[in-house]
């Protein structure tokens, strides 16, 4: 007997659920550094029309697969294709949210210590405190083990309860911060940079790093719409909720955007200061707002969570692959991997100062990433790996299963579909497999 499969039990919980994994510190932390990284508006406006050109509809493909087969990604493949090498893109994104999980915890280890830092007013000495070994760590396995109890509880219960209370809270308070950060001195010349286009600035790499992060924040790539959309019912529509998912996932990456580079102009930071960027503006703008330090715990807060419903479907892949296919109990699971997780994690913690070594890894030569073994581990499976991944979906949905069955499937529950069927089959044939290819042979060339 297989163990019986969690669903959703809403509508609204799996919009909440699929936002919650795609919300997080994508948006508010790798979003402005990655875009000040590659200069700016012309890199947000690629990531842009990669997130509407071949996200949103490549996250339909997605869902439709882990609906139509009710399995986590590498049982959806093997249901289809039994014992091909197809299976192959399904371990691979198992193995991708391992690895995402690896550094993503750290950093959401940084915004817990900053709930307590805000309340207690101490802005400054970030470099000296993500090189201290010892709260690294702790704050670290602390994440990994917040995250593992509540996916030990299963799907509606653990993830969707949390999800659907908490995301509309962050909306609101982003967008008062927005507002505020447009009567900054330096709003003018921060938004100048943000959303003004620079052609110049566009290489292979800026290509590369657009498409990266289009998927890193939408989810996509490594299965986990696969294994969110197994939990949905016929009557669900995927379209008009892939749209809600797309639309607030990018529009807090956007607000994101619209607080740091207002805020580090009025500071004259450095906008290519890479991943402490965030932590080193943001507590600098609580201290100079009114009763800033309040509305930053709280700001801390709602990111913890944001971050959390994210590490939740990062494990979640792992943990259905090994329900689905090994029959263990889901408890035990998630420990094993939860404990893989933490030892694989330990360099990325290490990375930011406690260890030379770590520090300055630099397997991925510097015209792509930081040195540092955690922005290394964010280039090979934040980037490289998602985008893999979405090629080898993308082409075994669109000519393995059969691009007919996934559109009949993604129409269920989606009349209004039929309009753009032929376009999105179209897309996720041929745009998309073409598109990722040329820029990952692009960065290849530059290699
Ligand atoms: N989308 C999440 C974020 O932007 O923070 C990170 C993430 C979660 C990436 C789940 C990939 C994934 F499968």
């Amino acid at each position: 007997m297989s163990a019986p499969r969690g669903q959703w039990n809403s509508k609204i919980g799996f919009i909440m659920a699929a936002a919650g994994s795609a919300i997080g510190l994508g948006n508010i932390w790798r979003f402005p550094y990655v875009t000040g990284e590659n200069g700016g508006g012309a890199f947000v406006l690629f990531y842009v029309i990669f997130v509407v050109l071949i996200g949103l509809p490549y996250m339909y493909a997605e869902l439709a697969l882990g609906r139509a087969t009710q399995q986590n990604p590498v049982g959806a493949i093997e249901k289809i294709r039994p014992k091909s090498f197809w299976r192959m893109a399904g371990f691979l994104g198992v193995i991708t949210g391992v690895g995402i999980l690896s550094f993503y915890a750290v950093i959401a280890g940084w915004t817990v210590a900053y709930i307590y830092k805000m309340f207690v007013g101490q802005v400054g000495g970030f470099g000296a405190f993500v090189a201290d070994p010892w709260s690294e760590i702790s704050l670290f396995a602390l994440f990994v083990a917040l995250t593992s109890l509540i996916v030990q509880k299963g799907v509606s219960e653990g993830i969707e309860r949390w999800s659907k209370i908490l995301m509309p809270l962050f909306f609101i308070l982003l967008l008062a911060l927005v507002i505020y950060a447009m009567t900054l001195d330096g709003a003018g010349k921060g938004l100048e940079f943000y959303l003004k286009p620079d052609f110049s600035k566009i290489t292979g790499r800026t290509l590369l790093a657009a498409l990266g992060q289009a998927f890193f924040s939408l989810s996509l790539g490594m299965g986990t719409m696969i294994t969110y959309g197994s939990y949905l019912s016929k009557n669900d529509n995927l379209v008009t909720s892939g749209v809600s998912v797309a639309l607030f996932d990018t529009l807090i990456a956007l607000f994101a955007g619209l607080i740091i580079f207002p805020a580090l102009f009025t500071m004259g930071k450095d906008p290519s200061a890479g991943p402490t960027l965030v932590f080193v503006v943001l507590p600098e703008l609580f201290a100079q707002m009114p009763g800033g330090l309040v509305v930053g715990a709280l700001f801390f807060v709602l990111l913890t969570v944001a971050a959390l419903t994210s590490t939740i479907s990062l494990l979640e892949v792992p943990v259905s692959y090994l329900i689905d296919d090994h029959k263990m109990d889901r408890k035990t699971i998630v420990w094993i991997v939860a404990g893989i997780t933490f030892l694989l994690g330990l360099p990325s913690a290490l990375s930011q100062g406690a260890s030379e070594f770590f520090s300055n890894f630099g397997l991925i030569p510097a015209s792509f990433t930081s040195a540092d073994f955690l922005s290394q581990m964010s280039f090979i499976f934040g980037d490289i790996a998602l985008a893999v991944g979405a090629i080898s979906l993308s082409i075994f949905v669109g000519w393995v299963w059969g691009i007919d069955k996934a559109a009949d499937e993604v129409e269920k529950g989606a009349p209004l579909f039929a309009k753009t069927r032929g376009l999105w089959k179209f897309i996720i044939r041929f745009v998309i497999p073409l598109v990722i290819l040329l820029v990952l042979l692009n960065t290849v060339h530059i290699f």
